[in-house]
C-alpha cells in the first residue's frame, strides 16, 4: 500500500506513516513538521490552516479546523497555541501580497507550517480560485514554512484527478489522506519526502494498530489499483460535470451548485431549506451530508464508480427535491 501511494502521489514521497484515521494522520503530520522545524532550530508554534477547513475532532484536529460550529463549549481544548486561521478568497484574482499580509499579521511567531484542504470539503465545498494554492505554496517557501494538503476527503480521485494538487501544479511538502484508502475500514497516511521522514526515530511516533496491519493494506492497495484500473478519477471528473451542468440549469434560483469532480454541494439560503432538502432525499434513498460554517451546503458524493443508471436516478432525485423543496 505505501509503494502504490509514493507512486500514484508522485516523485517527492518517499516514506509514509500509517495511522488509524484521518484525524490521527493530521495530528500526525502536524506534530513532523513541529519535529523537523525544530531539528532546523525553528521552535516557533505558528501554523496557519484555512477558515472554513475541516481536519477532524480530535485535539490538534479540531483546532486547525476553522469551523466554530464544533468548538462550542470546549474553550480550552479546541484551542492549540500558535495555530491561526486565514481566509479563503471565493472569486477573483488571488492577492499574494495582501494574504502574506494577512498571514503575518495573523502569525504570532515564526511560521512552521500551512495546512490546507485543496478543495474544502466540510466546510461547505468551496472550490478556491485559480492561484490560492500557489499562492499558499510560495507564501510557505518564503518563510521556510512546509505545505501540508489534507486530501483526506479530496484525494484518491474524489475530484476528478487523483489527488486535488494536481489541477494546481503546486506540490505540498506532506499530504494527508485517509477516507476511502480503506474502503471502510479505518486507515489514514502521511506521505512525505525522505528528509522530513527521516527526521524522527522509531522512538519518537507509533500507534500499535497504525495501518491496521496486513488486511487493511491488502484493501488499500486493492483500492489503489482498482483507482488506477478503473480510471475513478477521471470517471468522477465526467460524472461530477454531467452531474452539475443537469443541476446547475435546474436548481432554484437562490441555490448555487458548485463542486469538483463527485465533490458536489448545493448551497442553499437558509439551513432549514438544506435540512429539508436533505430529508427528502433521504426519504427518498439519498444519502446526503450537510455542511458548512452556517450548516446551509448540500453535499452530494456518490460513488466514484456509480453506474450511468445510477447517475441519472441521483440527478433526477435531486431536481424532485429542488421542486418539493422550493414548493413548500
Ligand atoms: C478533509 C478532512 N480531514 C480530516 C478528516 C478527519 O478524518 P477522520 O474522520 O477519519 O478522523 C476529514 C473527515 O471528514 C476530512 O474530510
Amino acid at each position: 500500500m505505501a509503494q502504490e501511494l509514493t507512486k500514484l502521489a508522485g516523485g517527492s514521497f518517499q516514506r509514509v506513516f500509517f495511522a488509524n484515521s484521518g484525524s490521527e494522520a493530521i495530528e500526525t503530520a502536524v506534530k513532523l513538521a513541529k519535529k523537523f522545524q525544530a531539528a532546523r532550530g525553528r521552535f516557533g508554534h505558528s501554523i496557519a490552516a484555512l477558515e472554513n477547513g475541516y481536519h477532524g475532532r480530535s485535539g490538534i484536529a479540531l483546532a486547525l479546523t476553522g469551523m466554530n460550529i464544533y468548538k462550542t463549549g470546549l474553550p480550552g481544548f479546541s484551542l492549540y497555541p500558535g495555530i491561526v486561521h486565514l481566509p479563503v478568497p471565493r472569486t477573483g484574482v488571488v492577492d499574494l501580497d495582501e494574504l502574506g499580509r494577512q498571514l503575518d499579521a495573523r502569525s504570532q511567531d515564526d511560521l512552521l507550517a500551512v495546512v490546507a484542504e485543496p478543495v474544502l470539503g466540510v466546510g461547505g465545498v468551496i472550490v478556491p480560485p485559480d492561484g490560492f494554492l500557489r499562492a499558499l505554496r510560495e507564501l510557505c517557501d518564503a518563510r521556510n514554512a512546509l505545505l501540508i494538503f489534507d486530501e483526506i476527503f479530496t484525494g484518491l480521485g474524489r475530484t476528478g484527478t487523483t489527488f486535488a494538487f494536481e489541477r494546481s501544479g503546486v506540490r505540498p511538502d506532506i499530504l494527508v489522506v485517509g477516507k476511502p484508502l480503506g474502503a471502510g475500514l479505518p486507515v489514514g497516511a502521511v506521505l512525505t519526502p525522505d528528509d522530513l521522514g527521516s527526521c524522527w526515530a522509531p522512538v519518537d511516533h507509533s500507534t500499535t494498530f497504525g495501518g491496521n496491519g496486513a488486511l487493511v493494506g491488502a484493501v488499500g492497495k486493492a483500492v489503489l489499483g482498482e483507482l488506477t484500473a478503473g480510471g475513478l478519477a477521471d470517471a468522477s471528473e465526467r460524472a461530477g460535470n454531467q452531474l452539475m451542468d443537469a443541476l446547475r440549469s435546474a436548481a432554484p434560483p437562490d441555490v448555487e451548485v458548485r463542486g469538483q469532480g463527485l465533490l458536489i454541494g448545493l448551497e442553499w439560503q437558509s439551513p432549514d431549506q438544506a435540512v429539508a432538502f436533505r430529508r427528502q432525499m433521504m426519504a427518498r434513498g439519498v444519502l446526503v451530508g450537510i455542511g458548512g460554517q452556517q450548516r446551509s451546503v448540500v453535499r452530494l458524493t456518490p460513488p466514484l464508480n456509480i453506474t450511468a443508471e445510477d447517475l441519472k436516478l441521483l440527478e433526477s432525485t435531486t431536481l424532485a427535491v429542488f421542486d418539493e423543496v422550493v414548493r413548500r
